[in-house]
C-alpha cells in the first residue's frame, strides 16, 4: 500500500473499533506455540460475554451434547483446546463490529464467507504448514474486515462501489480502487496493523488480492488468497461479488504450491478441506 493511500485511510477511516484485551490476549495465546489449555481458560474466563458465548456455542444443536455443558474447562475437555480457540477468536472478533449493516450490503454473507475462508485456510495449513494452522485461521477470519470499516464509513460511495461490481461483473477490490484510491484488503490491513498483530498476519490479509507482490511470507500470502477463491468459487458466503472469480483466478505460483489442479484441490487437502467446510457450516449457523 501506498503511502497516499494510506494516509486517505487515516483520514477517512475512523472510530474503528479498538482491540480488546480479551481478543488480543487469545491471539497471542494462538501465537504461542507454548501456550496451555490453562492460560486460555484464564483469558476467557476474566471475560464474562466471551465466556458466555462460548458455552452457549457448546450448547447449541450444532454439537448435539446430551447433556449440558456448564463450565469452560468441560469445554474444552469435550471441544478440544483449538476448537474452543477458534470459537473463542471468532465470537469476540464478530462481537466487536456491528451485526446491521446501513444498507443492503450482507454482513450474514460477509461472515459465512470470513468463517469459510479461515477454515478453508486452515486446512491448507493443516496440509503444507501444520505448526500454524491458527494463524491462518485468524488470517482468513480477518481478510475481508475492510470491507465493514468502509461500509461503515462511507456507506453510499461503498454500496454504489457493490453495485458496479455486481453490474459488471468485476470484482469489488477493482471498483473500490477506482473510487476510493484503496480497496477494501488494505483497510483490513490497516486494521490489523492498528491492532498491533504479527507482521505476517496483517500483510497476508493485505495482500489476498495482490499475492504477486508477496516476498518473505508467500506461504500464508498464498493460502490466504487461495482459500478465499475456493470459497468464491463454491458460493461459501456470498456477498455479491463471487461471480468474477473461478479457480482460474487463482495465482498461478499460489495454485502451484497448494496443488489446486483445474478441478479444484487435490490429495489429502481435497479430504481436509471437506471436512473443515462442513465444520464451518456448522459454526455459521451458530452465529445466525
Ligand atoms: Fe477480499
Ligand atoms: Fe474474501
Amino acid at each position: 500500500m501506498n503511502e497516499t493511500a494510506r494516509h486517505r485511510i487515516v483520514e477517512k477511516i475512523r472510530d474503528l473499533p479498538t482491540l480488546p484485551s480479551t481478543v488480543a490476549q487469545i491471539i497471542s495465546v494462538t501465537n504461542d506455540p507454548e501456550a496451555s489449555v490453562e492460560d486460555l481458560k484464564k483469558i476467557i474466563e476474566a471475560d464474562q460475554v466471551v465466556a458466555g458465548r462460548i458455552l452457549r456455542a457448546v450448547n447449541s444443536a450444532y454439537y448435539g451434547f446430551p447433556r449440558q455443558v456448564d463450565t469452560l474447562s468441560k469445554a474444552i475437555v469435550i471441544l478440544g483446546f483449538n476448537n474452543v480457540r477458534s470459537i473463542a477468536l471468532s465470537v469476540s472478533i464478530m462481537e466487536l463490529f456491528p451485526m446491521k449493516s446501513p444498507n443492503s450490503f450482507s454482513y450474514n454473507q460477509l461472515w459465512a464467507h470470513a468463517v469459510g475462508v479461515a477454515h478453508c485456510a486452515r486446512s491448507i495449513a493443516r496440509v503444507f504448514n501444520p505448526r500454524q494452522t491458527e494463524q491462518y485461521f485468524v488470517a482468513g477470519l480477518l481478510h475481508d474486515i475492510g470491507l465493514v470499516a468502509m461500509n461503515q464509513c462511507f456507506p453510499d460511495d461503498f454500496i454504489n462501489c457493490y453495485n458496479s461490481a455486481i453490474k459488471q461483473k468485476r470484482p469489488l477490490f477493482e471498483v473500490e480502487v477506482e473510487r476510493f484510491e484503496f480497496d477494501h484488503a488494505d483497510v483490513s490491513q490497516f486494521v490489523a496493523d492498528r491492532w498491533l498483530l504479527p507482521s505476517t498476519l496483517s500483510t497476508a490479509i493485505g495482500l489476498h488480492h495482490r499475492p504477486h507482490e508477496a516476498n518473505d511470507n508467500d506461504k500464508i500470502v498464498y493460502a490466504i488468497h487461495t482459500a478465499d477463491i475456493i470459497c468464491k468459487t463454491m458460493a461459501f458466503g456470498d456477498y455479491g461479488d463471487n461471480a468474477p472469480f473461478s479457480l482460474d483466478s487463482i495465482y498461478k505460483p499460489a495454485a502451484k504450491m497448494i496443488e489446486i489442479t483445474p478441478e479444484g484441490p487435490s490429495g489429502n487437502l481435497k479430504k481436509i478441506l471437506a471436512e473443515d467446510l462442513k465444520e464451518a457450516e456448522g459454526f455459521v449457523k451458530l452465529f445466525n
